[in-house]
């Protein structure tokens, strides 16, 4: 029999899908799952896949009908799931084998993982796969972390699966340990970002003009033939027209308006901190998932305070002003996605390649949008430039950046909640503010804590004339 090109332990939606999409590319794909039953039903419905497939019942099973230097992919739950696969592959591993972890892994997770496979004379990839199920099955975008040798070793076969944008494919190696999970994870805290801008919008459109899902889906539809043409702006477009089959309702309207999380924008937030890089936007979006999870709270409040009244003047706001406010902030969420990633280089030892990042998330992921094929072109020129000074994004906020502070300063006067459009906004005043208030919080600090200040007239660290206090 002849074996294997790659291994893949867990058959859940996910796992099941990049195993359909090796077979097809013409890799032949041992799989494994915990559960036996799976891996059956998966290799019978496979199809004329099936011939590429090989099941295994057992690890051992996996190991021995895997080409060696074997290459096995994780695509299991994050965390300890993940540390307890390794454990139980490693002892059935030669030293040249390779692990590769697909999974939402946390970047200090896969750093970690990465180091303790240095350390035992191992090798290990840590790989952030992006683009749903429909992405995992028909080519993902696809962020490889881990040494130069070990992506070289199995670059022949992401590539191969991955999304191609024109010709060029979707899948690149970002730098060393959990390189690739953290570019993930970026990639998930600007979806969250993207995602809540979206939902503000809608919120404003249900709300504050009282339309109805059909005439949102339909302005949705026409955005997404424009500047905001996305794969969210299309699936929201698509999740505005559905109805529910049971009741004949629209389906948003059925939907709880309470969002779920795995985590990933929690972190990505969290990094940002702890890089002192500034996310807002993502952060916002976090916020308002928490938020949107206490609905009883939420109730409580309505009761207390009564809803505000959110519902807008005839005339205050038009649809291009929607339209053009979105523009604004989803340049702006980028521009901090990016800033992001770029703070972490000097901290991580990374030098992650932005334009590519940006080529790499143009096809396949779910931020995938026609704006970053201009990023990764403004990126290419200089890496390290915020994308707020780069002209074409420069003109894009010119033009749109007026819309936004009407949309967010309407949104507030008449109650309807906009944090991740109103930060956006803050961000890009704050950004173009030559003459700030932290002069303010440095008197403060050096009155209270004697941490003193810099002069503009004169160099050194100084202290204020505060006397006695
Ligand atoms: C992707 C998605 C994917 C998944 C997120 C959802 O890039 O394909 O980001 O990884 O949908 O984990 O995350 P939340 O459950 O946190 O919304």
């Amino acid at each position: 029999m002849m074996k294997s090109d790659i291994g893949l332990i867990g058959l859940g939606t996910m796992g099941a899908m990049l195993a359909l999409n090796i077979a097809e590319k013409g890799f032949k794909v041992s799989v494994f799952n915990r559960t036996t039953k799976t891996t059956r039903e998966f290799s019978e419905t496979a199809g004329p896949l099936s011939e590429m497939i090989t099941p295994c019942e057992s690890l051992e099973d996996l190991i021995a009908t895997s080409k060696k230097p074997r290459a096995i992919i994780l695509m299991v739950p994050a965390g300890t799931t993940v540390d307890e696969q390794i454990a139980a592959l490693r002892p059935l591993l030669d030293n040249e084998d390779m692990i590769i972890d697909a999974g939402n892994a946390n970047f200090h997770d896969t750093n970690r993982r990465a180091a303790e496979a240095v350390s035992a004379g191992t090798h290990f990839l840590g790989i952030g796969v992006s683009g749903g199920e429909e992405g995992a099955r028909h080519g993902p975008s696809i962020m490889v972390g881990g040494s130069e040798a070990s992506w070289n070793r199995v670059s022949h076969i992401l590539v191969a699966i991955s999304a191609k944008y024109d010709a060029t494919p979707c899948a690149t190696w970002m730098g060393e340990g959990g390189a690739g999970h953290f570019v993930k994870t970026v990639h998930n805290g600007i979806e969250y970002a993207d995602m809540q801008m979206i939902a503000e919008i809608y919120g404003v459109m249900r709300d504050g003009m009282k339309l109805n899902t059909t005439e949102c889906s339909e302005i949705f539809a026409g955005w997404n033939t424009g500047p905001l043409q996305s794969y969210l702006t299309g699936i929201s477009a698509k999740v505005l027209a559905a109805k529910d089959h049971k009741t004949g309702q629209p389906m948003l309207d059925i939907i709880v308006d309470r969002a779920g999380q795995k985590g990933t924008g929690r972190w990505t937030a969290i990094e940002a901190q702890h890089l002192a890089a500034a996310i807002p936007v993502i952060e916002a979006a976090v916020t308002a998932r928490n938020l949107s999870a206490q609905l009883e709270m939420r109730q409580n409040g309505e009761n207390l305070f009564g809803s505000a009244p959110t519902i807008l003047p005839e005339g205050s706001l038009s649809v291009d002003n929607l339209e053009a406010a979105l523009i604004a902030g989803k340049v702006l969420c980028y521009t901090q996605g990016f800033a992001l990633l770029s703070a972490a280089n000097p901290v991580f030892g990374w030098s992650l390649p932005l334009p590519e990042i940006a080529k790499v998330w143009r096809k396949g992921c779910i931020i995938r949008s026609s704006m970053l094929n201009d990023m990764a072109s403004a990126l290419s020129q200089s890496p390290d430039r915020n994308l707020m000074f780069a002209p074409f994004f420069t003109n894009i906020l010119n033009s749109n950046h007026n819309a936004l502070r009407k949309v967010v300063a309407t949104g507030i006067t008449y109650g309807l909640p906009l944090p991740a459009l109103a930060s956006a906004l803050s961000y890009f005043d704050m950004m173009r503010t030559s003459r700030s208030t932290a002069n303010m919080i440095q008197a403060q600090r050096d009155f209270f804590g004697a941490h003193s200040f810099e002069r503009f007239d004169e160099d050194g660290a100084h202290h204020g004339p505060w006397g006695s206090h």
